[in-house]
């Protein structure tokens, strides 16, 4: 199956840049009409937050790799009826790409510029997240050992980082969404009050992977993930924490749900 033959309508690709357009308009006719450097600030707020505005509620799951994160956010999605985004997918995919045209992962130049000029269409089939990279749908590969072993150097190249966030960002345009990552929370949609942080200790975390049958250096990544320049793993100041190492999902999305519903979201699950 190719991109093209997508329905366009499932496509967020360019969801919410008619919105961008009108609020730089704005902005244009108000340097026009008022050269005042703080008018034109207070309308660039009003801009920037209709632009926040416009999106759907979000709950973010962030946390280290195998925490649970992603059998957490999709069963979750589930029971909100929400769209279910792995922004993890997303660097895999670059990352495989990248590996595929036998680029060095740690050639941040190369890796930039064939991530720019990739095709990644990226859609929603019923209410999970799917990708597209130069019309091949990646989703075997993702979890190759070489793209485990190579993921944390791609997604610390920002310009990597800001195709992803602006794909992760358009899915919100439209959709209500459980999006899982690493900077879900802290970066990409700071302004959500439904932030969590999943945890789970290191040996539940190891036995978790190799039960998967992967080969996956997760304390590196870790490690590479919390310490890199760009949108770090952090733990947001407002994210509840939930440690997943004694729990079953069940009993994780269930706490989930506990505390949306404390926090006042609807939920009918
Ligand atoms: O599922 P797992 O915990 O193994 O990781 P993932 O969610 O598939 O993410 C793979 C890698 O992508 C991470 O190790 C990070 O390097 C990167 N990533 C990121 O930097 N930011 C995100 N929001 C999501 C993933």
């Amino acid at each position: 199956m190719v991109a093209a033959s997508l329905p366009a309508a499932l496509d967020p690709a360019t969801a919410g840049e008619g919105r961008a357009k009108r609020g730089a308009e704005l902005i244009k006719q108000h340097r026009f009409a008022s050269p005042s450097g703080r008018r034109l600030q207070l309308i660039r707020v009003v801009f920037m937050s209709s632009n926040r505005q416009s999106f759907h509620r979000v709950v973010a799951i962030d946390g280290p790799a195998a925490s649970g994160k992603s059998s957490v956010a999709r069963e979750l999605a589930q029971r909100l009826g929400f769209a279910h985004v792995n922004s993890g997918a997303i660097y895999r995919a670059i990352t495989w790409h990248i590996l595929q045209k036998g680029i060095d992962a740690g050639d941040s130049d190369r890796v930039t510029q064939t991530a720019e000029s990739a095709e990644i269409t990226c859609y929603l089939q019923d209410n999970e997240a799917h990708i597209f990279i130069d019309n091949v749908d990646p989703t075997d590969y993702l979890r190759e050992d070489r793209v485990n072993e190579s993921v944390s150097r791609v997604s610390s190249v920002p310009r990597v980082r800001r195709i992803v966030e602006h794909k992760t960002r358009e899915y919100a345009r439209s959709h209500d969404v459980v999006m899982e990552g690493r900077d879900i929370g802290s970066v990409v949609f700071p302004d959500t009050p439904y932030k969590f942080y999943i945890v789970a200790s290191r040996e539940v975390r190891l036995r978790r992977r190799a039960a998967q049958g992967q080969r996956d250096e997760i304390t590196m990544r870790d490690h590479a993930d919390s310490s890199r320049l760009v949108s770090p793993l952090v733990l947001a100041k407002d994210a509840h924490v939930i440690d997943t190492s004694h729990l079953t999902i069940e009993g994780v999305v269930s706490e989930v749900v506990a505390r949306l519903k404390e926090m006042g979201l609807k939920v009918s699950a």
